[in-house]
């Protein structure tokens, strides 16, 4: 047998996903103790407490909103077992930007939270669309147990119908609220039993005995039987597991467990490991760049401005595709067609961040980003390689109409615009007539930041009229349209033509009244 390298060996110990949820679904409480099992934090004392407004180190992104910093989604690494781990976090709901979804293009997986008594809900489908539509690993993690939730089986319907994805019960609860008694683990045909002073206890089934007296003092005799028919019933009549499926997110396992005891996280991880994929690797234009493809690549999908308001620094995060980074060296980008040395890279951990001498694919590594990087670059290892191509732009749902309030500073505002639209910040489009500015967003807080970065960073107060339109969608030409006075044709960052749209209904009306032109 062929000896691995020490790049597929790194490889191999890695996985880098998002855990994406519904605001309160219990995102941060997961992080936290998955942190706390790994040893990365070594006290509860860092859990949020909305109440008493303290916040969970993962919740890195509020404390950067209470400090007056940019918002951002963070990046966290750290040890699980021997397995090196990238969570990449998507804030949710009012703090929902651009920066959500791009994040999920750079992760192998996704750990999907919902909310035992909620289901489905709004950001959830949002999140889960942009990963499906990537393909990638979708891993279903069903919390709050130890309160009254829905039924489980009406749980795994909403998530078929709702979502469209096959769903693969990995556990099956016993009990639910008051009578939460535990799960039964169907792969490994193990009883976890749940206790609210956080003394879980596991047992291990005797090739699925279920006439064990141990079991019949464990569980309530009811509960017992009715899991026994249930288990029977998946058995025979459910689907199977289907690696292939899950590989393709198409199949999700479901976890039942409940974040806040800690209840069903360490079996989760333990089957999140085995299944989730190592790194995986990319299409670019030179073909598909596999991970252990000895010269490094990597992409930029994030720009972030003072992070630390000591500094005033702008750090560029890049994912690691392929070979390995080494700190220091030369890497083409493909885009400026220039070499850049990349002196300094830096990791994040739990709490902090850090110098690295190397990293390797699935890692993510902030560089120093003096103004070279845009969202989107390649960065190779060797000159004239290939390049991944650009991210895709997610159509913004908010616009407002932008302007300086001081004239005099109109210069300063000009600049200001056009560099966070680089950094991806916001999307900005000119109207054709006036010469107006209009910035599009996917989540309302963009235009707090945006305007809390433009007086801060280039001294510029902003006039500020949000605007009712609800959709943005790219067009094939400008010329022999018809548009309503309520809707605007402008153009993007780099001359795209776009109209703005009021509301799903004038975007139907567009398309009835110009069946030739092509919109995305
Ligand atoms: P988020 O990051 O997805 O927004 O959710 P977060 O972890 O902040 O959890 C939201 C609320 O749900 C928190 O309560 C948290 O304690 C609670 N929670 C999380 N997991 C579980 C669980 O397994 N069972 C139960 N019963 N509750 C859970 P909160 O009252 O908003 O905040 P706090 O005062 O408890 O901190």
């Amino acid at each position: 047998m062929r000896k691995s390298s020490q790049l597929e060996e790194e490889i191999n110990k890695r996985k880098t996903f998002a855990i994406i949820s519904h605001p309160d679904a219990g995102k941060t409480t997961l992080t936290e103790k998955i942190l706390f099992l790994s040893g990365a934090i070594r006290s509860a004392g860092t859990v949020k407490s909305k109440k008493s407004d303290k916040y969970a180190t993962s919740d890195w992104m509020e404390m950067e909103k209470q400090r007056g910093i940019s918002i951002t989604s963070s990046v966290m690494q750290f040890t699980y077992q021997d397995n090196k781990i990238n969570i990449l976090d998507t804030p949710g709901h009012q703090d929902f930007s651009e920066d959500t979804y791009r994040t999920l293009m750079a992760v192998d997986s996704v750990v999907m939270i919902i909310d035992a008594a909620k289901g489905v809900e709004a950001q959830t489908k949002k999140l889960f669309k942009v990963c499906s539509d990537r393909g990638i690993p979708i891993f279903t993690f069903i919390n709050k147990m130890d309160r009254q939730g829905r039924e489980p089986f009406e749980l795994l319907e909403e998530i078929e119908e709702v979502l469209g994805i096959q769903s693969f019960p990995m556990n099956w609860p016993i009990g639910m609220g008051h009578s939460f008694q535990g799960v039964y683990d169907r792969v490994v045909e193990k009883v976890h039993l749940y206790n609210e002073q956080k003394e879980h206890q596991s047992y291990q089934l005797d090739k699925g005995n279920w006439n064990e007296d141990i079991l019949k003092d464990l569980i309530e005799p009811e509960q017992l039987l009715e899991l026994q028919e249930t288990i029977t019933l998946l058995n025979e009549a459910g689907d199977s597991m289907d690696l292939q499926a899950i590989k393709q997110g198409k199949q999700t396992p479901v976890f039942f467990g409940s974040a806040i005891s800690s209840f069903g996280i360490p079996s989760f991880m333990e089957h999140f490991l085995e299944l989730a994929p190592e790194p995986q690797g990319r299409d670019s234009n030179n073909g598909f760049i596999h991970p252990s493809n000895r010269d490094f690549s990597g992409f930029v999908f994030k720009i972030q401005a003072n992070m630390n308001p000591a500094h005033r620094d702008r750090i560029a995060f890049m994912r690691v595709c392929s070979g390995k980074f080494i700190k220091g060296m030369e890497a083409w980008n493909d885009r400026t067609a220039k070499s850049v040395k990349l002196a300094q890279g830096q990791q994040f951990f739990a709490a902090s961040r850090g110098n690295i001498d190397e990293a390797f694919p699935g890692d993510i590594v902030g560089l120093y980003d003096p103004g070279l990087y845009q969202i989107g670059d390649t960065l190779c290892g060797t000159k004239n390689t290939f390049s991944f191509g650009k991210l895709p732009h997610f159509p913004p749902e908010h616009f407002a109409k932008v302007r300086a309030k001081n004239a005099m500073k109109q210069k300063h505002f000009y600049k200001g615009v056009s560099q966070l639209a680089e950094e991806g910040a916001v999307q900005v489009y000119k109207t054709d007539k006036m010469e107006e500015t209009i910035l599009g967003v996917v989540g309302v807080l963009q235009f707090e930041v945006f305007e809390h970065r433009l007086k801060t960073e280039y001294g510029v107060d902003l006039d500020i009229q949000p605007l009712p339109h609800s959709c943005a969608r790219w067009v094939s030409e400008d010329k022999n349209i018809k548009i309503d006075n309520q809707n605007y044709l402008v153009h993007d960052q780099v001359g795209n033509p776009v109209i703005i749209f009021e509301n799903d209904f004038s975007l139907r009306w567009f398309k009835d009244k110009n069946p030739d032109i092509e919109i995305y």
